[in-house]
């Protein structure tokens, strides 16, 4: 059976992930976590004194960018891809409010951009791959034959993205959170380099009102359907 190429775009915390994930093991499939890509150079400008509450040294990130090593090791017990800086597993750092508070700055970057469009694009190019994120339908794979555009309101996905950090221990307020997701929206709706589009050719989900199975079962007839039209 051919294998296709799947994106899942879509705004902040709408679980994307989550049913990409799910949608990737069920088909064999290798599933990219785009977004993480982005936290972890945002989590190296953080700890490298480049990004703070008000200073952001744009060139000195440019400039350190061969040295910012990003890339996925497979986790047997977890049974999905961790992302690791610079050869150090940094999946749990990437999560918190901290680096959500900056990561939008960070992908705002066209410099930046251009080194993750180029690592993804290669990491795809055998398709057989579910990725998730904001310009995967438009920019990294334009002729994907499956492409989503996933939404929910930003109360609903505020909510999910708060339930999500209290359960990992992080005490967080929610209209915090709200406000993140907000500012987020903004930021990659509106930068001048690939901004968050629905691609012209992309199905639109609004998961606002889904269980996770009733997204996985639609996306999976989706692909089903993509896959007989191969
Ligand atoms: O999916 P996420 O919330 O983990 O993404 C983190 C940030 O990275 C988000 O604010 C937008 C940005 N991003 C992007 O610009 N392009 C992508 N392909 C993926 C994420």
């Amino acid at each position: 059976m051919s294998k296709i190429t799947i994106a899942i775009d879509g705004f902040s915390s709408t679980g994307k992930s989550t049913v990409a994930k799910q949608i990737a093991k069920h088909m064999g499939y290798v599933y990219v976590d785009t977004g993480a890509m982005y936290r972890a150079v945002t989590f190296y400008a953080m700890q490298n004194g480049l990004i703070g509450e008000d200073d952001f040294n744009i060139k000195a990130l440019i400039n350190r960018l061969p040295k910012i090593d990003i890339n996925f090791k497979f986790n047997e017990s977890l049974g999905f891809a961790e992302v690791y800086l610079n050869d150090k597993n940094v999946e749990k750092q990437i999560r918190t409010l901290e680096v959500s508070s900056f990561v939008s700055k960070v992908a705002a970057i066209s410099e930046v951009r251009q080194k993750l469009v180029e690592q993804q694009k290669k990491m795809g190019k055998d398709k057989g791959v579910v990725m998730d994120g904001r310009d995967i339908g438009t920019v990294v794979f334009p002729d994907a034959e499956l492409k989503i555009f996933m939404t929910a309101s930003a109360e609903t996905r505020a909510q999910r993205r708060y339930e999500e950090l209290m359960e990992r221990g992080d005490h967080v307020d929610y209209h915090a959170v709200l406000e993140n997701v907000k500012e987020r929206d903004y930021i990659d709706s509106n930068r001048e380099d690939s901004p968050l589009v629905k691609a012209d050719d992309a199905i639109e989900i609004d998961n606002s009102n889904m269980s996770l199975q009733e997204q996985f079962d639609e996306i999976l007839g989706l692909v089903q359907m993509t896959l007989k039209g191969c």
